[in-house]
């Protein structure tokens, strides 16, 4: 049954489109759509109407941030090192493998992580996240453990896919998955737009959500039974990602900042990299569009950029702080895209120009929500390969080269 609640909602939002095939549907479809509906999040109109996601940039003050650099860092390699390797044996970090993301640019039709990156033999995208995790394991002898995010979209594949692999040799004890939600996706003229007469379009809703989807998945109460005081979350995308990487983690640690993020030296001043800043006084990070030309220009004493440092989607979080921060105040990003759906005839039709709006929040939004954070360099050739794109930049050719130029057998 649909909640009299959701009746008034749509009439409210004037939604009543949602409801134009209901009679007709069969009672498994009405089924399917009621629990859809029941579940609707009406105040994504809102959003939609008042542009949350449209900052105005000049408000936001941007400050150069510094970062812990190479040399300081391998001068003290030693005593990172052991102080992360301690956090590892007590079992204090956790590592949580966001893989709820649809890999659009890339467009491959199964989970990113299920690419196979090989060229003389298979090596998949989750293979080489989890021969980086279990070189942690053989370090420090202890396990690590892994949280992976999956969306409804590709949830049963990637669990399928871990299983068949035999978890690629990790301890399938030390391996939890959980499901990020979903978000609707909104017509250019506010209306929500449906994939079937009775199902809405819906989407992951970005990877800011990776917390507060633990927290209803109730994995929460499994990182405090564990003792766990730090998570560590990265990207599924990028084939050299070193994660729990112990010198990583004791630089953490013994930093005294409640949240971290691995960095490298921007390509050039040009490169679209999210790049960390002081943002309205706490730590943030500025978009490649919201950089302005005296921002890219500006260099210090010795001539470098000031704003230098790209992001790499691997960051280092304290539980404690986690809780603290409410995670329902994250930006909604609204962006604008090809959405195939059904038109006003019931036909399903896919758009050639964008259609509507989807909506994500943001990891990078949550950085801004802590009060300090260390910046902490590691070399470009070493452990960024990202995997965005079929061609190109970034893409699974560049991956390939990195990936060989590390001695990687693919
Ligand atoms: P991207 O921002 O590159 O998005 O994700 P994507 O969906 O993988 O790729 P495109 O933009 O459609 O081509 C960066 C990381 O965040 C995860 C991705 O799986 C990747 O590890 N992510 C993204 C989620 O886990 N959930 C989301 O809703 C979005």
């Amino acid at each position: 049954m649909i909640k009299q609640e959701v009746l008034d909602n749509i009439k409210k939002y004037e939604q009543d489109h949602l409801l134009k095939y209901y009679d007709e549907l069969s009672a498994e479809d009405k089924k399917v759509f009621e629990e859809q509906l029941n579940q609707l999040d009406f105040s994504y109109i809102d959003i939609f109407k008042n542009n949350d996601s449209v900052h105005n940039d000049s408000e936001d003050v941007y400050e150069p941030l510094g970062a812990m650099k190479l040399d300081e860092i391998n001068s003290r390699i030693e005593e990172f090192k052991n102080a992360g390797i301690e956090a590892l044996k007590r079992f204090k970090v956790g590592a949580v493998l966001l893989a709820g993301g649809q890999g659009t640019r890339l467009g491959f039709d199964k989970p990113k992580g299920m690419f196979n990156i090989g060229v003389n033999k298979e090596v998949y995208i989750f293979e080489r996240i989890i021969r980086n995790l279990l070189d942690v394991v053989e370090i420090s002898g202890c396990y690590v453990p892994l949280y992976i995010m999956t969306s409804e979209k590709n949830d049963a594949d990637t669990r399928n896919f871990f299983k068949e692999h035999n978890y690629f040799g990790y301890d399938k004890k030390f391996v939890y998955f959980f499901v990020q939600k979903m978000a609707p996706s909104i017509s250019f003229d506010g209306k929500f737009l449906m994939e079937d007469k009775h199902k809405l379009c819906l989407s992951p809703n970005g990877n800011g959500g990776w917390f507060s989807s633990m927290i209803s998945s109730g994995l929460l109460k499994n990182i405090n039974m564990m003792g766990i005081e730090w998570l560590n979350v990265f990207s599924v995308d990028n084939v050299l990602q070193r994660i729990a990487d112990p010198v990583f983690v004791g630089a953490t640690v013994l930093s005294g900042c409640p949240a971290s993020a691995k960095v490298v030296k921007k390509a050039s001043p040009d490169e679209r990299v999210g790049v960390m800043c002081r943002k309205n006084g706490k730590p943030g990070i500025v978009e490649y569009y919201e950089l302005t030309d005296d921002m890219r220009d500006a260099i210090d004493t010795s001539g470098d950029p000031l704003y230098n440092y790209g992001v790499i989607l691997n960051y280092m979080f304290k539980v404690e702080d986690l809780v603290n921060i409410n995670n329902n105040s994250l930006v909604n990003h609204m962006a604008e895209k090809k959405i195939p759906c059904i038109d006003e005839n019931g036909n399903f039709v896919s758009p050639e120009k964008p259609n509507g709006f989807k909506f994500e929040t943001l990891i990078l939004d949550m950085i801004n929500m802590v009060d300090d954070c260390l910046v902490y360099e590691v070399e470009r050739s070493k452990e960024f390969a990202p995997v965005k794109n079929k061609e190109g930049v970034d893409s699974v050719d560049t991956a390939r080269e990195l990936l060989k130029l590390n001695g990687i057998s693919i």
